[in-house]
């Protein structure tokens, strides 16, 4: 993604106007990206918060758990809204010290019905006792959220074998390292070297921001980001961010 710069200097007004109404077009389609998918949990876990209190009698319980749901999903959000705009403005976000894997876990609650959806089996493999991240939490929730997005957009479209997503963490040099291995079709030749350009995509309808926003987002923490093939099928994103 280009440099979002709302008030340039040293331009002639046409060129400012011009350069702003750019910029103000990458940070709406940034946002419709990253509201997406909490805003798809919201309508799927309202729609089975209501099947639940459909039921004769009632599933409270369910549709309690639903409806908690509702609720992360409405507060990440709106998190998300404010941490675009201030990802497009370059502040430096608000870095706090928290347990990484439970926010992890948050995330994978909120793909939990496109995950059962498509059938994709997921295992987890947190290294415990790692001291805390030291990042901007909404903005590691959006990393993972957009990696593990296109693992199950590859994996949609995966046939004959059971589709698995394998999410890792542990501590590497200081640095605390994620990964996230899907068995789907692989990175297409034509997307490689591409991957991480604002507005490429290789797929139908696809916006082609997810992997620039991650990559910004890490780049702004001092970490790194890239991806190598999966053995046999797929792919494996690997990111490091700072630990404490
Ligand atoms: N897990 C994956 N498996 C295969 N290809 C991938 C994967 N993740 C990303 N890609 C490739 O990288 C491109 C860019 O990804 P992204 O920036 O998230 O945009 P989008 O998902 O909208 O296409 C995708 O269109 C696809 O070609
Ligand atoms: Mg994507």
């Amino acid at each position: 993604m280009g440099s979002m710069r709302y008030f340039p200097q040293r331009q002639d007004a046409g060129q400012a106007q011009a350069e702003r109404l750019r910029g103000l077009g990458q940070l709406a389609a940034s946002i419709a990206h990253e509201v997406r998918q909490p805003l798809a949990a919201i309508a799927l876990n309202a729609d089975a918060a209501l099947r639940w209190l459909d039921h004769d009698p009632p599933r409270l319980e369910q549709a309690r758990a639903a409806l908690a749901l509702v609720a992360s999903a409405g507060s990440h959000a709106s998190a998300v809204l404010r941490s675009v705009h201030g990802l497009a403005s370059q502040s430096p976000g608000s870095h706090h010290t928290f347990a990484a894997d439970d926010a992890v876990h948050d995330m994978l609650q909120l793909l939990r019905a496109e995950l059962l959806q498509h059938a994709i089996h997921v295992e987890i493999q947190l290294q415990p006792g790692r001291p805390p991240l030291c990042a901007d939490p909404v903005q590691f929730r959006q990393v993972i959220t957009n990696v593990l997005m296109n693992a199950i957009e590859t994996l949609r479209h995966t046939h004959g074998r059971q589709r698995s997503v394998l999410l890792s963490s542990r501590l590497d040099g200081g640095m605390q390292h994620f990964s996230i291995a899907d068995n789907g079709a692989g990175i297409a030749p034509q997307a490689a070297g591409r991957l991480y350009d604002a507005l490429y995509s290789s797929k139908p309808g696809g916006m082609g921001l997810g992997l620039a926003i991650c990559r910004r987002i890490v780049d702004a923490h001092g970490g790194r980001l890239w991806h190598a093939p999966g053995a046999p099928h797929g792919s494996v994103f690997h990111f490091t961010l700072p630990s404490q």
